[in-house]
């Protein structure tokens, strides 16, 4: 197999043209790792403009879950581009949107009724969800996790707790949010280790939140993440049960942001599957409408009845993004893309659990399916964030033609879905030495 090919070490010539005129022109708030440039992509193979071609174990941050430029997708979008390309759902009907609709309550958890309301992203989604549940239930208040990412929109923003740097000097953040430890075992909040710790993490939220910090008759919503994005955290296995029960006692929504670990993601439809908990709402963004703009709310009928003029979006559920859509819940099903997702994905931590055996660095191997997660630590005992080294392994990693990320102290692997076990292995082996160089003996 002729990949990755790297024939000029990045950024090449015309990368760097293109990133001097980048920092030139655009936001400096962008943040980016390394200098990848791209010119096209195809399945799970980044070409970058002076020819390099890299493994993609970042799938455009988790949005190409069928990989990239899937005949398919293009299909379906250009025979869509032939027939219209907006119309505004704010005010007028199309077919497609409802077509999309139908097929999301389909193959979304809960044999209730439900309805969806589109808009373009993510953190629209999250926006969208916060008016919904405040007005169905005309409480203010939102339970929402710290680490959590939820977007970077004022409402979504005050939500979400990963990044100091998105919220200093930028408030007020809407009002009335609490913020609750996620159940991050390998660094528990309280110290303890699960199962011995009795879900304290969830007494936490009964006993001390709902007691003390806000009443539970004035708490519309919990959002949370099924696997936090930040640093691919993954819950303990009665962790969401506990919390549906917590959430059913004192009538509270339970809103699932699924805009990573959705469509496959994890080796399931929606990530929270894993839990068999069913949520009362679900944001869905990203890997939709394999990453043109697209976002979902979808929520029990019941729940959405916030009456018209509330909110409605003018680009929102764009027919082209729709078309994308319908084609990517085809192609997942059709390529039994979830099993492969578990296939793999089961591979890839058996792979890093063998390397975890050899190198110190790694604390930590987490996630299911193909979003998986390494976090690394200066030593074992105290556990010390190794950020810097993330970073090394990370670029170094890149220079050698494998596209990963970072979160934190933690490199983060979301290949698409339809990876091959032989390419997988290829991007082991280049993340494999790239730790080497890090070795200490154990
Ligand atoms: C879990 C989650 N929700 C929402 C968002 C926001 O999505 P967008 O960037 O499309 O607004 C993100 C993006 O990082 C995310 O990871």
């Amino acid at each position: 197999m002729n990949i990755p090919k790297i024939i000029v070490t990045p950024p090449g010539p015309k990368a760097r043209e293109i990133l001097t005129s980048d920092e030139r022109f655009l936001s400096p708030s962008l943040c980016r790792l390394y200098p990848l440039v791209v010119q096209s992509g195809k399945e799970c193979v980044i070409r970058d403009v002076d020819g390099n071609e890299f493994i993609d174990f970042n799938s455009g941050l988790s949005c190409l879950n069928v990989g990239n430029c899937h005949p398919t997708i293009i299909n379906s979008v250009k025979e869509q581009l032939d027939k219209f390309t907006h119309y505004s759902q704010k005010s007028f009907y199309y077919e497609i949107t409802v077509k999309l609709a139908q097929r999301l309550c389909d193959v979304t958890p809960g044999s209730f009724k439900k309805r969806v309301f589109f808009c373009n992203s993510g953190t629209e989604a999250i926006e969208a969800a916060i008016k919904i549940v405040r007005w169905h239930f005309r409480r203010t208040s939102l339970l929402a996790y710290i680490n959590a990412s939820h977007g970077e929109t004022l409402g979504s923003m005050s939500l979400s707790s990963c990044k100091l740097t998105q919220k200093r000097y930028l408030s007020p953040m809407t009002s009335s949010v609490v913020h609750v430890p996620y159940p991050y075992c390998y660094r528990c909040p309280f110290d303890l280790s699960c199962p011995e710790c009795n879900y304290k993490c969830i007494d936490f939220i009964d006993k001390y939140i709902l007691q003390r910090v806000v009443a539970p008759e004035d708490v519309a919503a919990i959002f949370f993440e099924s696997i936090q994005a930040e640093g691919c955290i993954t819950p303990a296995p009665d962790y969401f049960c506990r919390l549906r029960k917590l959430a059913d006692e004192f009538e509270i929504a339970l809103v699932d942001d699924e805009s990573e670990t959705g469509i496959g993601r994890t080796g399931k439809w929606f990530g929270i599957e894993h839990w068999q908990v069913v949520p009362d709402m679900m944001c869905i963004a990203g890997a939709i409408s394999s990453g043109l703009p697209l976002g979902a709310t979808l929520c029990k009928a019941e729940i959405m009845d916030w009456e018209p003029e509330v909110h409605s979006s003018i680009l929102g559920g764009n027919p082209l993004s729709c078309a994308a859509a319908l084609a990517v819940l085809e192609v997942t099903a059709k390529n039994s893309l979830l099993e492969n997702s578990t296939r793999q994905g089961n591979y890839i931590l058996r792979r890093l659990g063998e390397m975890k055996e050899k190198y110190e660095l790694i604390g930590d191997v987490r996630g299911k399916g193909l979003m998986v997660g390494v976090e690394l630590v200066k030593d074992r005992k105290s556990k010390t964030p190794a950020t810097n080294e993330v970073r090394d392994v990370v670029l170094n990693a890149f220079k050698h033609g494998l596209a990963l990320r970072m979160s934190g102290s933690t490199i983060i692997l979301t290949p698409p879905l339809t990876i091959t076990h032989d390419v997988v292995d290829i991007g082991l082996n280049i993340l494999e030495s790239a730790l080497k160089e890090f070795r200490s003996s154990l």
